[in-house]
């Protein structure tokens, strides 16, 4: 999925996204970007504005499609409204897109389901071209979504000349090495398995993460409770001390993405602060990361691409993990209970 997402994108050693037809000069003249979506789809949002923000400097917003809607949110013609959306049908992003139309700001919409109502009715579409996707739980279209984003970014710095050709080249072989190293991640997954068996029965699952091991540690933590029913919420790291903390007692799973290096050494005194609270903490990080190994019980470690596209691989252990957990409570992994695949009301 994410091969067929990149494969139209780069040619000829450039980012083509010229099906969008976007007017080069009035990309330069570009001063914010609000992201909206629901769930995954904001999940992978939040990936998108680190990617955004630090290759085009002008400031990003990321918001829950139900929340922007109803703030009245300060938007001018200069501003880009993108709209992230598997199904294209989710009740709250549509409101919200329609609201971004009537304040007169365009529209980009990321979007997997071909002619589908936020497809249509956006400015501009880029479509994911995941293929269709079947379980409830998102796991291809929130991996192919943060492709779309990192594409995106791509192209609007080429255009605004704030890339420069070696960056742009390092990017696209970055990209084009992606989805085989998807594959080794996701062929890996007997530690993944065996980490499920152990874990499987926990009442409570927390995930924390700085940054955009923040943001992992989100999906993460839906992924879980949407498929396994076991009650988990993700913190950002250096936030425990505010009040969760209080929840950490003897044998609590604590799951630790340390998949960012310029966090790292914060996130490791998070972790020694849980651990000393009773916590088992399994880590998710980079293969060979002997250090962190000696301070966490368990970890999940996967192989370095770039700073950019590392979030896509550390989201693959999270999703196997969810769905090992899941189908080892008997639970039906692909329609879990009280959820639908688009959710098309309010
Ligand atoms: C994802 O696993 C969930 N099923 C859910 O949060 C989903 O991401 C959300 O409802 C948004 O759906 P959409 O991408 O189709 O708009």
């Amino acid at each position: 999925a994410i091969r067929e997402t990149i494969r139209p994108r780069i040619k000829e050693g450039r980012f083509v996204l010229d099906d969008l037809k976007l007017d080069t000069q009035w990309l330069k003249s570009l001063a914010m970007i609000h992201i909206v979506a629901c769930g995954s789809a904001y999940h992978a949002g939040r990936l998108g504005r680190n990617l955004l923000e630090s290759r085009l400097d002008i400031p990003v917003e990321v918001d829950i499609a139900s929340e922007f809607r109803y703030r009245r949110p300060i938007l001018t013609n200069d501003h880009l409204v993108v709209i992230i959306s598997q199904s294209g049908e989710t009740a709250d992003t549509i409101a919200a897109l329609r609201e971004a139309k009537s304040r007169g700001v365009k529209t980009l919409a990321i979007v997997n389901v071909v002619g589908s109502t936020i497809a249509r009715e956006a400015d501009y579409t880029l479509y994911t071209w995941a293929g269709p996707e079947i379980a409830v739980a998102t796991t291809k279209g929130y991996t192919t979504q943060a492709v779309a984003l990192m594409l995106l970014t791509c192209y609007l710095a080429q255009e605004r000349g704030q890339m420069s050709p070696e960056e742009l080249a390092f990017a696209q072989e970055t990209l084009l090495k992606l989805p085989e190293a998807v594959e080794k991640v996701l062929s890996d997954h007997k530690e993944v398995q065996r980490l499920a068996a152990m874990f499987f029965n926990c009442k409570d699952i927390f995930f924390i993460g700085r940054g955009i091991d923040f943001s992992l540690s989100l999906e993460g933590s839906l992924k879980l409770k949407e498929i396994s029913y076991i009650h988990s919420e993700a913190q950002p790291a250096g936030e425990l001390k505010h009040g969760t903390i209080s929840l950490i007692q003897n044998g609590t799973l604590v799951i630790a993405l340390v998949t960012g290096k310029s966090l790292r050494e914060k996130t490791i005194s998070n972790i020694q602060e849980v651990r000393a609270r009773g916590a088992v903490v399994l880590a998710v990080c980079l293969e060979h990361d002997t250090d962190l190994a000696g301070v966490v019980d368990y970890t999940l470690g996967i192989p370095w691409i770039s700073e950019e596209l590392q979030p896509i691989l550390a989201i693959l252990p999270l999703q196997l993990f969810a769905y090992y957990v899941a189908a080892l409570n008997g639970n039906d992994v692909d329609k879990p209970r009280n959820l639908a695949k688009s959710v098309t009301v309010e």
